[in-house]
């Protein structure tokens, strides 16, 4: 079965660019910025403790080749599991919150994204996650940043610590991405305090075109059957869900791919979690039949034009035939 995922045509849609800092290319960064800093050990067992860590890490991460490294890096390790397309999650206020400037973030992972598609035929987009621990007018100020840079990203996102910042916070801040033609998603993490009304805010209120996470709209049927009638998929991360929660949400997970909703598998951090997309498909047990649905899914909701998507689905199914 690993060598039937080794060779599945696959497309990545919740990864966090930060996420992917290995602890050799942490220490490499430290080293070239000359930066004499303390990191604490990889211990976290929810999101909040996971946070901690992540922003500590990623101070390492100061010029443009700093970031161009970090993606190319990912994008790599991406190509040596045939991934075939991602869309990679940036979080800017990490970065100018500590004085880098936005410039400087996006050009480095722009520099690495056109590289990546001549060199390793790995084709990706940027996503932009808002950080919602932080106030929304910060997000909006971000979001009039990023306008000069609107042709480099695809879409707008929203991470970091839910607890306490729904949805609804970010409301007029979605409202102008969308007016601004960025495509929308945002975390609805796994059994967070009022999951299932965030959820909720992000498909009626928000009106977003899918979930990061989202399993537990499985406690719903009525959101379960609107998502199911508006196709909005949900971008799970298993390895991910066992380490900040209780499990993997590995039966969860296989409910919704049986009601037919678009489940996705992907990455998240997987340098902290840790496990690329080949370990996460890995870790499910699922069928042939159920981890070619996951790659069509993934394909089918990517924010790619029909063209682009049918394609790469015509890939995946000769290989699924043969
Ligand atoms: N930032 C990076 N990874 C995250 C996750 N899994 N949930 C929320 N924010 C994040
Ligand atoms: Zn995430």
């Amino acid at each position: 079965m690993n060598e039937f995922i080794a060779g599945l045509p696959k497309c990545e849609l919740h990864l966090h660019i930060e996420g992917t800092l290995e602890p050799s290319l942490k220490a490499e960064l430290a080293r070239r910025n000359k930066l004499d800093l303390e990191f604490r050990s990889y211990e976290f067992d929810d999101l909040t403790s996971f946070l901690a860590v992540y922003y500590e890490g990623m101070q390492v991460l100061r010029t443009e080749p700093d970031f161009y490294d970090l993606a190319m890096g990912y994008l790599r390790k991406a190509a040596s599991q045939n991934v075939r397309y991602a869309e990679i999650f940036f979080d800017p206020q990490a970065h100018t919150s500590r004085g880098v400037p936005f410039s400087v973030v996006i050009g480095g992972l722009r520099r690495a994204l056109l590289d990546a598609e001549k060199q390793l035929g790995v084709r990706a987009q940027l996503i932009m996650c808002f950080l919602r621990d932080f106030q929304a007018e910060y997000a909006m100020a971000t979001l009039l940043e990023s306008l000069p840079y609107k042709e480099w990203i695809i879409g707008v996102g929203l991470d970091s610590d839910e607890k306490g910042n729904p949805p609804a916070k970010f409301a007029a801040v979605y409202e102008r991405a969308r007016q601004e033609g960025y495509l929308l998603t945002m975390h609805c993490d796994v059994d967070q305090d009022n999951s299932i009304e965030h959820i909720r805010q992000a498909i009626q209120d928000i009106g977003v075109d899918r979930i990061d996470h989202g399993v537990n709209i499985l406690e719903d049927q009525k959101l379960v059957e609107e998502i199911l009638a508006k196709g909005i998929g949900l971008t799970c991360c298993p390895i991910s869900n066992g380490v900040v929660t209780d499990s993997m949400k590995a039966e969860g997970i296989r409910k919704l791919l049986d009601l037919g909703v678009r489940v996705t598998i992907n990455s998240d951090d997987p340098a902290y979690f840790p496990g690329y997309v080949q370990e996460n498909l890995a870790a499910l047990n699922l069928s042939r039949e159920e981890l070619l649905q996951v790659e069509r899914n993934a394909f089918e909701i990517a924010w790619l034009p029909r063209h682009v998507k049918d394609a790469y689905l015509a890939e995946l199914e000769s290989y699924g035939a043969a």
